[in-house]
């Protein structure tokens, strides 16, 4: 069912690559991160997590961390690991629906406003306004002159907020074709995955093109001096998870920082655009 909706030189990439192997020609790694490697990194980075939601409380810092990336990319389980150790009171995840009638008629960030953080809050969303850059164009499901509307209004919107104090990271999780079909054969396999799954996946498997289009499209429009993109390559889930933590903590000026523990962004798989473009 899934396996039909992609073309089969995909589907052969996946049949034919070894066990650990990544499925992407262009990622600079040929083998997944060892586990235990994994493990010793991310413990460390917990701890630091917990030092930088301290930090946020006292100094009443508000952080905003937004996840992009098709679907499968790996943004709910990236949110999972920043989360995982920090009082979620002060650590929220923002996942909305498809927009009510009610706020179809609203100003198309007026409902994400809400969910913007309070002093000492970091907040992840999981998707965001960034809809409508991507998915609403891929599936018609907004107006060409509404998304014009959204590129001329996203620039503004985002500079009020950094221009307020708070600490916005945008980060595109970005993933193959072949890995996105595996995960996507995993979760349908899987009865505590399965919710992952909607009809936009199955129909975006075939528009597949599309989705490039208007990414591309988005990124280069949305790319701000106050508001950057960081981009990072999620074909290995767990450097990509370790890329997006490392990433946000080394921009952050929390207390006790232990630069070791920290260690250092992946710098091939993690940037700004150009790795988009690599
Ligand atoms: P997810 O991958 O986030 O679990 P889906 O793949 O089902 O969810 O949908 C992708 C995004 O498209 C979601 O943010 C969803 O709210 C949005 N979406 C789905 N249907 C519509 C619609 N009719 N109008 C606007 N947005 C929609
Ligand atoms: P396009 O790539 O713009 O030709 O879009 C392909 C299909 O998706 C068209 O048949 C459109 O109906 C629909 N579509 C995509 N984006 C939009 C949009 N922003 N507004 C209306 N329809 C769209
Ligand atoms: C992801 O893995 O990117 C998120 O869980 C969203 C999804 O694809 O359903």
């Amino acid at each position: 069912y899934y396996e039909d909706a992609a073309p089969i030189e995909v589907r052969d990439a996946i049949r034919t690559a070894g066990k650990g192997k990544i499925l992407d020609q262009n990622y600079p790694h040929s083998v997944r991160l060892n586990r235990k490697n994994y493990e010793r990194d991310m413990a460390s980075l917990q701890i630091e997590l917990v030092k930088m939601q301290a930090w946020i409380k006292q100094s009443g810092q508000r952080v905003a961390v937004l996840f992009e990336g098709r679907d499968a990319a790996g943004k709910g389980s990236t949110i999972k690991r920043f989360r995982e150790n920090l009082n979620p009171r002060g650590a929220r995840v923002v996942a909305l629906a498809k927009p009510s009638e009610a706020e179809q008629t609203q100003w198309y960030f007026q409902r994400y406003i809400d969910h913007l953080p309070s002093g000492g809050e970091i907040t992840f969303f999981d998707r965001s306004w960034y809809n409508r850059g991507v998915v609403e164009k891929v599936f018609g499901f907004c107006s060409d002159d509404q998304r014009e509307r959204f590129f001329r209004q996203v620039d503004g919107f985002e500079r009020a907020l950094v221009d307020d104090g708070i600490k916005l990271f945008k980060i595109w999780l970005n993933v193959g074709r072949a890995e996105q079909l595996q995960r996507f054969l995993k979760r349908e396999k899987d009865p505590l995955k399965q919710w992952k799954l909607s009809p936009i996946d199955i129909n975006g498997l075939e528009r597949w093109d599309d989705y490039t289009v208007a990414i591309t499209e988005t990124l280069e429009r949305t790319h701000s001096q106050e508001a950057p993109w960081t981009v990072i390559k999620s074909e290995d889930k767990k450097r990509a998870r370790l890329a997006a933590i490392r990433h946000v903590l080394s921009e952050l000026d929390y207390d006790n920082k232990d630069d070791k523990a920290l260690g250092t962004v992946d710098k091939t798989i993690c940037g700004g655009l150009d790795i988009w473009n690599a």
